[in-house]
């Protein structure tokens, strides 16, 4: 097994990973990027984003000559493919014509025995119904004895490295020959359980993991909006509620961004008419923004001139990832609706193309409303004597 040739399409976030680990197991790997920069960066033995250790990794899989990239497939044994599965924004729909065209790609290289796995995150019926049609159509001998499998990634950015070796894996083969020998493959680097299953069920599962975490949020920022005219601390409350055996409700926050949870779950409800549960979910986090905004709004109509503070931008604590970020998005409108001066604090980016950012100390010093957005650390040790006598607008429960 660890003589054979590894062909990666798609080397961001989780392609290099996947293909510098496997570089430093023993595998020849050969990693494709449609980007001619990704290309070069990698090939010397560099990182076009950051994520922990993984500089260390690539340089040593790249200089022993194990990982080499590229920006054409080539013959291979194994073929991962890990692009983008955005979702069209316009009606929520999941895009898969980068899954297809990466599948376009490897398709002549593609021969008897070889094993196809799509790590991507796609929309269920997508490994059947349209990556195995294209090996079919476009294959070296139309995919004749090819195995194909889904194999969903769930690693956390920041900790990717550890939790590919550790995490447990689902693969999901269009028959059983093909889950047996995607298991084969992931049981040679993993230390975490693998699962055989078919590939509908490995699809489903990826996106309901996201989705469970979606609707249960969107319960806790249903609760605190509800708790809010009663003067009920919704913290306080969920502490209180949890001490129940068999409960366990998340914790609210200004609205739910990131590019998985926010997004996978229109991977089932788009077209779907009864998935009613988790549509309203995702309406019920998009719309906690909206009433952040109004909560600024009030405070705002109770001083003439008023300045507002606004603390974190990111998606979540203690990353520099603003993609969907309900944070960033309140900003924004804050902005645009004019409501008072603003001043925007985020500590883990150094600039921004909409905000001038202030320091920590600047909007402690300056503004009239504080709008806490994200719990990063330095907005964590913040104490109600901090903040003096500003009106306070708490979004994630951490200054009591
Ligand atoms: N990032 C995460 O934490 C995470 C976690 C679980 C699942 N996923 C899923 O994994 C998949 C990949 O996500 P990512 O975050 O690694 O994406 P990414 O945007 O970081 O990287 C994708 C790379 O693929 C390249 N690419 C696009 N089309 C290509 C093609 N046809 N041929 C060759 N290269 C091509 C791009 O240039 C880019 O470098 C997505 O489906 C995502 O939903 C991501």
């Amino acid at each position: 097994m660890m003589n054979k040739t590894i062909c990666v399409v798609g080397l961001g976030y989780i392609g290099l990973p996947t293909a510098s680990i496997l570089g430093t197991k023993g595998y020849r790997v050969v990693g494709v990027d449609a980007s001619p920069d990704v290309v070069e960066t990698i090939n010397r033995g560099e990182i076009h984003f950051f994520e922990p250790d993984l500089d260390i990794l690539v340089r040593s899989a790249v200089h022993s000559g194990n990982l080499v990239a590229v920006s054409k497939p080539q013959t291979a044994d194994i073929f991962i493919i890990a692009v983008p599965t955005p979702l069209d924004d316009s009606d929520k729909t999941p895009d898969i014509s980068y899954v297809e065209a990466a599948t376009r790609s490897i398709a002549p290289y593609v021969k008897t025995g070889d094993l196809v796995l799509i790590e991507s995150t796609i929309p269920v019926g997508t490994t059947t119904g349209a990556v195995l049609p294209i090996l079919q159509r476009d294959g070296a001998n139309q995919a004749d004895g090819v195995r194909l499998a889904h194999c969903p990634e769930r690693v956390l950015p920041g900790r990717i490295l550890v939790e590919l070796i550790d995490n447990d894996r689902i693969v999901g083969g269009i028959d059983d020959e093909s889950a047996e020998a995607a298991a084969a493959f992931y049981e040679t680097f993993v230390r975490g359980q693998v699962y055989r299953t078919d590939a509908a069920t490995a699809e489903m599962a990826k996106l309901a993991e996201n989705t469970f975490r979606d609707v249960n949020i969107a319960l806790a920022n249903e609760l605190s909006v509800v708790c809010d005219p009663h003067g009920i601390d919704p913290w306080e409350m969920i502490k209180l509620a949890n001490r129940h055996p068999r409960v366990n409700i998340l914790q609210p926050g200004p609205g739910v961004g990131g590019h998985c949870i926010a997004v996978d779950p229109w991977f089932i409800a788009a077209g779907e008419p009864n998935a009613r549960l988790i549509r309203t979910a995702r309406e019920v986090n998009d719309a906690k923004p909206d009433w952040v905004i109004g909560k600024v709004r009030e405070a705002a109509a109770e001083i003439s001139s008023p300045v507002i503070g606004c603390l974190g931008l990111a998606f979540k604590a203690d990353v520099d990832d603003l993609r969907g970020s309900p944070a960033e998005i309140i900003a924004r409108r804050l902005m645009d609706e004019g409501i008072g001066e603003l001043l925007v604090c985020e500590p883990n980016i150094s600039d921004h193309a909409a905000f001038t950012l202030s320091t920590l100390d600047d909007v402690l010093a300056r503004a009239d409303v504080v709008v806490l957005l994200v719990d990063h650390k330095e907005f964590r040790s913040l104490r109600p004597e901090d903040l003096g006598d500003k009106i306070v607008i708490d979004t994630r429960g951490v200054i009591r």
